[in-house]
């Protein structure tokens, strides 16, 4: 038996799969963090301090999986919402009231999207608290920023599809505000609603800047963001105290 865990462990197969021996030496230890992607998060080495988790409070990772469960649960509701002016509201009442499951999907999309704002901005906050925006993190705290602005364009655009009372007047005030912004203002307002008011051209707008735009946006600087802690050496706290900026 011993014989055949031993040839096993030498197969190709297995091999394939490990490209490392048992992690007994700094080298196999070293070669599990960078080929496993769930470990590979990290560094070769952290301390225990940034493994703690009161240090981060594992908020980036929980913006992380409130963006999948947002990506999973929109992918779903895709399959009966249609973006038009006719049907959008019929559809969001008939996927409440009559698909099996519909509510908790529908709950499930709109509480998680609350939760990304609200973990995000907790995430920015203890960024900001613990110092890690100082160098040679300030790249990541900008990619952060933007996160930030894609999450709440995500939050902003949802915030139409529904088509009620409450989504047209909300959408109606927001883009006359933005009108006031300095310089660009009426450009920006034109570009959202495609016309002067909340209509057809608006909902078909919102609609690709929410399923498609942002969510790929989200997408591709979380890659970038996490890539980056750990070509920063990972978190803040794994820095010894004199090499502290
Ligand atoms: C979609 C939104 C975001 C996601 C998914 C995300 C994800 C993450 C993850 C997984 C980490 C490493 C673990 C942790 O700290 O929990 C991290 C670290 C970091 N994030 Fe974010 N983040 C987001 C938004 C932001 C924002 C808004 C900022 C600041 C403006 C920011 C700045 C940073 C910085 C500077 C680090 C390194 C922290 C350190 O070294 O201690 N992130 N982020």
């Amino acid at each position: 038996m011993s014989n055949f865990v031993q040839r096993f462990t030498q197969s190709r197969v297995w091999r394939s799969f490990f490209r490392h021996g048992w992690p007994d030496n700094p080298l196999d230890r070293s070669l599990v963090m960078t080929t496993n992607i769930f470990f590979h998060l990290h560094p070769v080495k952290v301390s225990r301090k940034s493994l703690k988790a009161t240090y981060s409070l594992g908020l980036g990772v929980i913006s992380l999986i409130t963006f999948l469960v947002l990506s999973i649960t929109g992918l779903l509701l895709m399959f009966y919402y249609v973006p038009t002016v006719e049907r959008a509201y019929s559809n969001i009442v008939t996927l409440q009231t009559m698909v099996p499951f519909g509510q908790l999907l529908r709950n499930m999309h709109r509480w998680s999207a609350h939760l990304m704002v609200l973990v995000v901005v907790l995430h920015m906050a203890r960024v900001f608290y613990t110092g890690a925006y100082k160098p040679p993190r300030e790249f990541n705290w900008v990619l952060g920023v933007v996160l930030l602005l894609l999450t709440l364009g995500a939050s902003f655009t949802g915030y139409l599809l529904p088509w009620d009372q409450l989504a047209f007047w909300a959408i109606t005030v927001g883009t006359s505000v933005a009108a006031y912004e300095p310089l660009m203002g009426s450009t920006i307002k034109t570009f959202l609603l495609g016309g002067p008011e909340v209509g057809q051209e608006a909902l078909t707008r919102f609609y690709a800047l929410h399923v498609m735009l942002i969510p790929l946006g989200i997408a591709l600087v979380t890659s970038i963001h996490i890539w980056r802690v750990r070509k920063d050496g990972g978190l803040a706290a794994n820095q010894a105290p004199e090499e502290k900026p």
